[in-house]
């Protein structure tokens, strides 16, 4: 899908009041990809932006991919909505499926695939993202099912949290297994890009490292050099 790896900037770390004008910075600037990050408050304790916030974005910026990462509990509620609302990618956390597992179920892996069916039914390409704790090895029967790979470098819930150096491993031990894509996400700034591109990311999602600077366009160019 990429030739080189992709910078996708995660809209978490904008000004939500000039949003469309954050984000034009980044598309002028060349940013193929959006990184939206969908909060519930309750996977993770903070509560961010609903399906309307990806409608407008998809309005507004018709050529851009958006990558709608849920960090939500029951996310196959929730499938329709994302896609209908113009998502390009829809990715949904192992930990949210597995940890709802109670006997009379059907097996995790069974839901996670039941998942991925749903979204690419839906139109779009599903992820699977895994936290930091959880290993790889969690994932390996089910990664075909799935188009990207979300490797977290921090314990979702918060933008400019510190890059975990011990996940960079994962990226090359997904990229063994499969020819996903995989995105890397968390603490990804000028100072560690270079770690997880190296390590074989395809597409490196940051927040602060670009939409908390004084000039968003400068500091995605800078990004895109460090690459
Ligand atoms: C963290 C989110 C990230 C976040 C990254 O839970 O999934 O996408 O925006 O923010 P930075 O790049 O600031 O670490
Ligand atoms: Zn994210």
């Amino acid at each position: 899908m990429f030739n080189q790896p992709q910078i996708a900037p995660s809209i978490l770390a904008a000004d939500i009041l000039n949003l469309e004008s954050d984000v034009a910075a980044v598309v002028n600037a060349g940013a193929k990809i959006l990184h939206i990050d969908i909060m519930d408050g309750s996977f993770v304790p903070a509560i961010t932006f609903g399906a309307n916030v990806v409608a407008g974005l998809r309005q507004k910026f018709p050529d851009t991919i958006l990558d709608v990462h849920l960090m939500i509990e029951n996310p196959q509620n929730h499938v329709e909505t994302f896609a209908a609302a113009g998502s390009d990618f829809i990715t949904v956390h192992y930990e949210a499926i597995v940890g709802r597992d109670d006997p009379g179920t059907p097996p995790t892996s069974d839901k996670l695939i039941e998942i991925a069916n749903e979204i690419r039914q839906n139109g779009a390409k599903a992820g699977i993202s895994i936290n930091p704790a959880t290993p790889v090895s969690a994932i390996r029967n089910v990664i075909e099912h799935f188009d990207l790979a979300l490797i977290m470098t921090v314990v979702p819930g918060l933008g400019g949290q510190k890059y975990i150096d011990d996940c960079t491993a994962k990226i090359a031990e997904v990229a063994e297994l499969s020819d996903i894509i995989i995105s890397v996400d968390g603490g990804v700034n000028a100072d560690t890009i270079s770690i997880p591109a190296a390590a074989g990311a395809n597409i490196l999602v940051a927040g602060n490292a670009i939409f908390a600077a004084d000039n968003i366009a400068a500091a995605f160019e800078e990004l895109r050099q460090t690459l």
